[in-house]
């Protein structure tokens, strides 16, 4: 649910006005994709090499005061805010909430790829690639994290109906963990019956019909399906969990699995085949409904509709759509079908999405809301139960958008106001606040983005770090992650 777009704004200052914007994006989305496989090769061999280890006892006073020696990440850290009534945002604490962001003891100077809040589990992937497992979902017994897999170079993770989703750095393969301890042991055990005595046991693997050399580039879970993009464009969708009882919303794109709930099958990912040649970018699941993002900046949206959270007006046509329906971007500027504006993130979350639109023609980035705003989501001044055709939220406009992260019921923008004289990062919280997610202290709804004072955190981002936030079920965190 969280979404990293790197800000062209700064760089593209520098450039004459003569080179379109959108060479300069694509040219930088290029650099990037070749960086990125270029680590991707270099660490699979590694991660291939790797041996299993399943369901380890942590050995964290040693990997962290080894990575402290090394000198390079004595600021960094997590802190959490919001609903600790499943001891997730305090492990430490014994108070229901936490009302302003409060460092996580554990995590001090600890280098984190990727961080998620669920219901009743958070799950934080190491710098090696290790994954940590917390909350009474987990473990009522114990409220520190714990290592619950390691050795296999974990880049990412989802939490949907009771598992935990975990793509390996490489891509090559998916896992599927148990969010439940008692459960883990269990499929331990069972899993273990097949295997040579002295190995230890691996969990569950996703399989994935990729073709030779298509890996795993990202995976974004909802509340019961989990959408799996490729390094070659093509998109997945699979229910999640381990019983087949599924009731669908139109959410997994195959239109053929809706008329028949009972062949849908748990953790059995089928290509999306209606948008099979259209290279994807990024993809977004909120609770019921799915969104993908093109490498040219078109949105492809289906799944449920019923707050206007796919950006169209509900009617009882609209209400489920089960094949990806294109979002008509240009109609939000009126360019009448001239290609000058593009989607350059999608995140989702509830039953409420987010999109920045970059206008080449105005040269500005915008960022747009749709679905259920009942909670102050829509960043207006106002609430609203639904909301089809998206909006502008005004107060963020034209501003150079780092991120942005869609929890259950709040939303989250970092603002890069990056300036000679500071290095500062601008996080922006609105909607749901019920329990202390939105981290002022106050417990009020707020329905226009509000900056954060962040004065008790370290808010600087270095040149390595890139401040990230989360926002979860209830509760929210801030990390840094190496950029
Ligand atoms: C998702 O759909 C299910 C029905 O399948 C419903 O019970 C649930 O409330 C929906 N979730 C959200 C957040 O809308």
């Amino acid at each position: 649910m969280n979404v990293l777009q790197p800000s062209i704004r700064r760089q593209t200052k520098i450039f004459a006005r003569s080179i379109s914007l959108f060479a300069v994006k694509q040219q930088q989305r290029r650099q990037q994709k070749w960086a990125r496989s270029g680590i991707i090769l270099a660490l699979a061999g590694a991660a291939a090499a790797a041996t299993t280890t399943y369901m380890c006892t942590p050995h964290i006073s040693a990997e962290k005061s080894s990575e402290k020696a090394a000198g390079i990440l004595s600021d960094i850290g997590v802190w959490a805010w919001g609903y600790n009534g499943t001891k997730l945002v305090s492990p430490q604490s014994q108070k229901e909430a936490i009302k302003t962001p409060q460092q996580i003891p554990f995590f001090d100077g600890m280098e984190i790829r990727d961080l998620r809040l669920g219901e009743d589990v958070g799950v934080a992937v190491t710098s090696k690639g290790d994954v940590l497992e917390w909350g009474t979902g987990f473990d009522e017994s114990t409220s520190i994290p714990q290592f619950i897999l390691k050795s296999h170079n974990i880049k990412s993770v989802q939490i949907s109906r009771g598992r935990i989703y975990a793509v390996s750095k490489s891509g090559d393969k998916l896992l599927s963990i148990a969010t439940s301890k008692a459960e883990q042991l269990q499929e331990q055990k069972t899993g273990g019956a097949s295997k040579w005595f002295f190995s230890k046991t691996s969990p569950r693997q996703v399989k994935i019909p990729m073709q030779r050399g298509e890996n795993i580039k990202q995976i974004s879970a909802g509340e019961k399906h989990i959408l799996i993009l490729t390094t070659n464009g093509r998109v997945f969708s699979s229910a999640t969990g381990s019983h087949a009882q599924y009731s669908s919303e139109g959410q997994l794109g195959i239109p053929v699995l809706l008329d028949d709930d009972s062949s849908i099958l748990p953790e059995d990912p089928h290509e999306i085949s209606t948008l099979r040649g259209i290279r994807i970018a990024q993809i977004a699941a909120g609770a019921n409904h799915s969104i993908a993002r093109t490498e040219d900046g078109k949105v492809w949206v289906f799944g449920s509709n019923l707050y206007g959270q796919l950006g169209m007006d509900y009617s009882i046509n609209t209400a489920f759509i089960p094949i990806p329906a294109l979002l008509a971007l240009d109609r939000l500027y009126n360019t009448r079908g001239e290609a000058k504006v593009a989607c350059s993130s999608i995140a989702a979350g509830g039953d409420t999405s987010l999109f920045t639109v970059t206008n080449y023609k105005k040269q500005t980035d915008d960022l747009w809301v749709s679905g259920s705003g009942l909670h102050g989501q829509h960043g207006s001044g106002h609430y609203a139960h639904t909301l089809g055709t998206p909006q502008r939220i005004k107060s963020l406009c034209n501003l150079p958008i780092l991120s942005i992260s869609v929890g259950k019921r709040h939303l989250a923008a970092v603002i890069d106001t990056h300036s000679e004289s500071s290095d500062q990062r601008q996080l922006m919280f609105w909607g749901g606040n019920d329990w202390f997610q939105l981290g002022n202290g106050k417990r009020s709804n707020i329905a226009l983005p509000s900056q954060l004072k962040t004065d008790n955190v370290v808010s600087k981002s270095t040149s390595k770090f890139e401040e990230t936030v989360v926002c979860g079920n209830l509760g929210t965190a801030l990390y840094w992650r190496r950029i």
